[in-house]
């Protein structure tokens, strides 16, 4: 094995970023660790990193098609992706249509429950302090993101999710809640919000349509077994192997 003697920028729970060929490039590379709970649970799962680099190229690309601004360049290899470097935003954008997880503690609903509308959360980024629920007020007062910013992506993670239910309900999937990151991009000077992260069953939670199976990270953080063959499945059936 020879050394990889690329500039390590930063290494993440499931991916580690390195500094890309050209300015303002990353390379995105993606781990097989899978942790939850802020770390407390730690497990390495053999090929998670290629099925997560796979999906989330396919679903990246395909936002770009419809026309939202994502860091993606390209896939460069089984584990790997080009991106455009960003200053990411430290908010992390949660969108639900389905009552799971932490919204079920927090106001006490039943898993599975359908929430009246699309609702959009924002958590303040810092494993520090567990990643709290802000508002929009603590946003821009505390200078994360400023209102034109929040717009943006408020605007966006909305598209985002309409596009997304319509991708996987035509494969039998329903979108129950998921994830976002953004970050600033400076394009001919000018700024520009876009997407950035990973679309990956890491960060979403996916249930089979008819069966409710779930086929996310869910499967880890509630000891249900096969990560890997559910990440698969998802894999498979939105034709990505
Ligand atoms: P939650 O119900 O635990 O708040 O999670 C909501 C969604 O966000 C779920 O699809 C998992 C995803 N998520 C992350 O991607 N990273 C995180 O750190 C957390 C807490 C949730
Ligand atoms: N991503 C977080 C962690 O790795 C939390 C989670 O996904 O449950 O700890």
């Amino acid at each position: 094995m020879t050394e990889d003697k690329r500039k390590k920028i930063y290494e993440g729970k499931a991916k580690i970023l390195y500094k890309g060929p050209q300015p303002n490039t990353i390379i995105q590379y993606f781990k097989d660790d899978a942790t939850a709970f802020n770390n407390k649970k730690f497990a390495v799962i053999n090929g998670k990193g290629v099925l997560n680099n796979r999906i989330s190229s396919f679903l990246m690309e395909k936002i770009e098609h419809i026309g939202i601004p994502t860091h993606f360049i390209k896939r460069l290899n089984m584990r790997e992706q080009l991106v455009h470097a960003v200053e990411i935003i430290p908010i992390e954008v949660v969108i639900r249509n389905i009552a799971a997880g932490s919204i079920c503690k927090r106001f006490n609903l039943k898993e599975g429950e359908a929430l009246p509308r699309a609702i959009v959360e924002y958590y303040y980024k810092s494993d520090e302090l567990n990643d709290p629920l802000v508002s929009n007020e603590h946003i821009t007062a505390f200078e994360w993101a400023n209102s034109n910013e929040l717009e943006d992506i408020f605007n966006m993670s909305l598209r985002i999710n309409d596009f997304l239910i319509g991708v996987f309900s035509s494969i039998g999937i329903k979108v129950i809640d998921f994830k976002l990151e953004f970050g600033r991009f400076y394009k001919d000077e000018n700024l520009e919000i876009i997407l950035a992260d990973e679309l990956s069953p890491d960060n979403f939670r996916l249930w089979d349509n008819k069966t409710n199976k779930k086929l996310d990270k869910d499967r880890f953080r509630e000891d249900l077994g096969n990560m890997k063959e559910a990440y698969q499945e998802v894999a498979e059936r939105l034709g990505v192997l």
